[in-house]
């Protein structure tokens, strides 16, 4: 059962402001939060004319900066995506709670910058040990048990380390309930703005 429970979130929504403070709460909930569906949002880019998804696991949420942070390997096919079209969309939804929360913004990637560094020394060994696989993601290979690995060093996977920054300018809240569904969006064009839609 998901942590999120603990956020005592209400039974009914009855103003766009509580839309807007709830995902706030449960994205920075899901950050340390594994058990929730939020903890592994999914991830979308464009592959020339194709959209291409995937799940990744949420490092920070910031409501204040409207940013997301992801870590992925700098061979994976998203990087040469989002350097060729920034543009991206995340969702997640959460069963337990009924709620679905849609973002649509920009994605810049990092190589080796300040960006990166932080991220590589605040993440643990387990997380830093992925990037250290030979070869590179999306590689088409004989065998995958060539590619298990056994022995690194965990330092040296750096250089195959980037941090996706997803900057979102609309988020969209659904909940989901018998009683009533409720679906609010947010937008921060020139200035901020918010309204009710159709279900
Ligand atoms: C539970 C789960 C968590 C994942 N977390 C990440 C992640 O944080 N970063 C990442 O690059 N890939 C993550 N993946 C793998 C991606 O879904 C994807 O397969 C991989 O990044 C290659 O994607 P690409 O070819 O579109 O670049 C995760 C997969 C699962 C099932």
């Amino acid at each position: 059962m998901t942590n999120l429970l603990n956020l005592n979130l209400p039974d009914n929504y009855s103003s766009l402001e509580e839309t807007i403070d709830y995902a706030e709460k449960i994205l920075i909930a899901a950050v340390d939060d594994t058990k929730t569906l939020f903890h592994t949002p999914v991830v979308s880019s464009f592959n020339n004319n194709q959209i291409s998804s995937r799940v990744m696991v949420l490092r920070e949420f910031s409501l204040k900066d409207r940013k997301m942070r992801f870590h992925t390997d700098y061979r994976a096919a998203k990087i040469d995506h989002f350097n060729k079209v920034s543009n991206a969309s995340v969702v997640g939804y959460d069963p337990e709670l009924k709620i679905q929360i849609k973002l649509q913004g920009n994605i810049s990637t990092h190589y080796d910058d300040e960006v990166t560094k932080i991220a590589w020394d605040n993440s643990t060994s387990r997380s830093k040990k992925c990037y250290s696989v030979k070869g590179g993601s999306s590689l088409e290979i004989e065998n995958p048990e060539d590619y298990d690995i056994k022995e690194f060093e965990v330092e040296k996977g750096y250089k195959n380390f980037s941090v996706l920054i997803f900057t979102f300018s609309s988020l969209e809240f659904l909940y989901l309930k018998s009683s009533g569904h409720r679906r609010a969006i947010h937008e921060w064009n020139d200035s901020y703005s918010s309204s009710w839609l159709v279900p």
